[in-house]
């Protein structure tokens, strides 16, 4: 009798330039699973605040007006989508002004409690299971998950990997953007970026997207064949 195929929940976590998003889009295709990018709402909620007038780097205006937004996200990985009170997100979330903005509001607990509780509403009714992505899945957001990913990559690799995603961009100055942003996602209070215990880390500064890709479908293979097997023998 073949095993069925249970639910999974895959938590990849990592910095930005790893290569997060298009791997976690792509396992979930490959997979069958939801895809949900969690940095997407915190730059969705980040938006709205600027749009709304509301000073980012007072935390006590940004606490006030956590509640206020409403954030839907579609997590199929081929068009993954975001709206803000149902306005497609999708482009305003990319700009200069709120990747430069993000980490102020994403350090703000009345924030992370509003998203992570969204997130995982969304997780516990995903059917078949979901790849989530962001910086504290595997610590915070969804501890029980049955497999964690950490990516990491040098600097120079993320920075030229963001580079070449924005037009024109500057090599050492996305550098910097990305230093600055790990720092204040590192350092802040509530849930920073950080790998979780029982995180695999994967470093993909020598890898193409191919390869990450495969080494997770794998690592997942892996986790649904040991979960059958622990069923089986119980
Ligand atoms: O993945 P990204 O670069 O689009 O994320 C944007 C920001 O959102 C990132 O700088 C920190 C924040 N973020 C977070 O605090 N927690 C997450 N789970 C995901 C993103």
């Amino acid at each position: 009798m073949s095993a069925t195929v249970e639910s999974v929940i895959v938590a990849i976590d990592g910095p930005a330039g790893t290569g997060k998003s298009s791997t976690s889009r792509a396992v979930a295709a490959q997979l069958g699973l939801s895809y949900l990018d969690t940095g997407a709402q915190y730059r969705a909620i980040t938006w709205w605040m600027i749009s709304n007038g509301v000073d980012t780097d007072d935390p006590e205006a940004v606490a006030g007006a956590a509640e206020k937004p409403a954030i839907v996200s579609g997590t199929d990985p081929a068009a993954p989508t975001i709206t803000v009170d149902g306005a497609d997100a999708a482009g305003p979330i990319r700009t200069q002004e709120v990747s430069s903005r993000v980490s102020a509001v994403s350090a703000v607990p009345a924030v992370r409690t509003r998203i992570t509780e969204l997130q995982r509403v969304i997780a516990a009714s995903a059917p078949g299971g979901i790849v989530v992505e962001g910086r504290d899945i595997g610590t915070t957001v969804l501890p029980d998950a049955d497999l964690k990913i950490f990516l990491t990559a040098s600097p120079e690799a993320r920075a030229a990997r963001r580079s070449g995603e924005i037009q024109g961009a500057d090599v050492a100055a996305t550098r910097e953007a990305l230093l600055k942003r790990d720092a204040a996602d590192s350092g802040r209070k509530t849930s920073p970026l950080a790998k979780a215990d029982d995180a695999v880390e994967v470093d993909t500064t020598e890898l193409t997207l191919q390869q990450v890709i495969e080494c997770v479908v794998t690592l997942v293979e892996e986790r649904r064949a040991a979960g059958a097997g622990e069923r089986t023998a119980r």
